[in-house]
């Protein structure tokens, strides 16, 4: 099987919507200091990204759950690979995420990190697939929503492939 990936965003639409995002996000948060929780590995190029648009302080912090193997399919199980390195005790708690699709994933991580008394907890993604969704999650920052297709590039990988492409592609098979 062949893998094609075509262009669904470009770099220059992600950039200029997460910069959008990122004004929203400094203008929410202002006063304030603001605590970034990127689920690797999918979310670190936008994460990054992200961060050096917002003006408000920023910190950092970094956790790996598991919800697919090397397929396209939901796994729909979800277990911590890596927690994070900093408790979040009265912190205003932002999540970064590549791509909301089930939904399964993000449910259980807001289950368990608000158990670890934030001072506030949203979540913020590059991509939604409001479609696929199977777990209700609120989202309060959206930079795209897109049709129910495998993309990849800008973090996201197939079979830990293509995260490197600067732009957002959807991935078809041929023979
Ligand atoms: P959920 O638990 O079904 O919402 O899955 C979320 C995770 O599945 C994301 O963080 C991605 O790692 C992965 N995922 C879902 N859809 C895609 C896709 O189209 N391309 C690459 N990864 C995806
Ligand atoms: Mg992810």
């Amino acid at each position: 099987m062949k893998e094609n990936v075509k262009i669904l965003l470009s770099e220059q639409e992600v950039d200029r919507r997460i910069e959008e995002i990122a004004g929203q996000i400094s203008r929410d948060y202002a006063g304030q200091e603001v605590h970034l929780i990127c689920v690797l590995k999918g979310a670190v190029f936008f994460m990054c990204e992200l961060a050096k648009r917002i003006t408000v302080p920023v910190t950092m912090d970094f956790m790996s759950v598991s919800s697919y193997g090397n397929d396209t399919k939901s796994s729909g199980v979800v277990k911590i690979v890596k927690d994070l390195d900093e408790p979040l005790d009265g912190k205003n708690v932002l999540i970064v995420e590549d791509i909301i699709d089930s939904g399964r994933t993000l449910s259980y991580l807001i289950e368990i990190l608000e158990k670890r008394n934030p001072a506030s907890l949203r979540l913020c993604t590059l991509l939604d697939k409001p479609e696929r969704r199977i777990a209700q999650v609120t989202v309060d920052y959206t930079c795209f929503n897109i049709p129910d297709e495998f993309v990849v590039g800008y973090g996201l990988d197939y079979a830990q492939k293509y995260r490197n492409l600067p732009f957002i592609g959807v991935v078809t098979f041929s023979d």
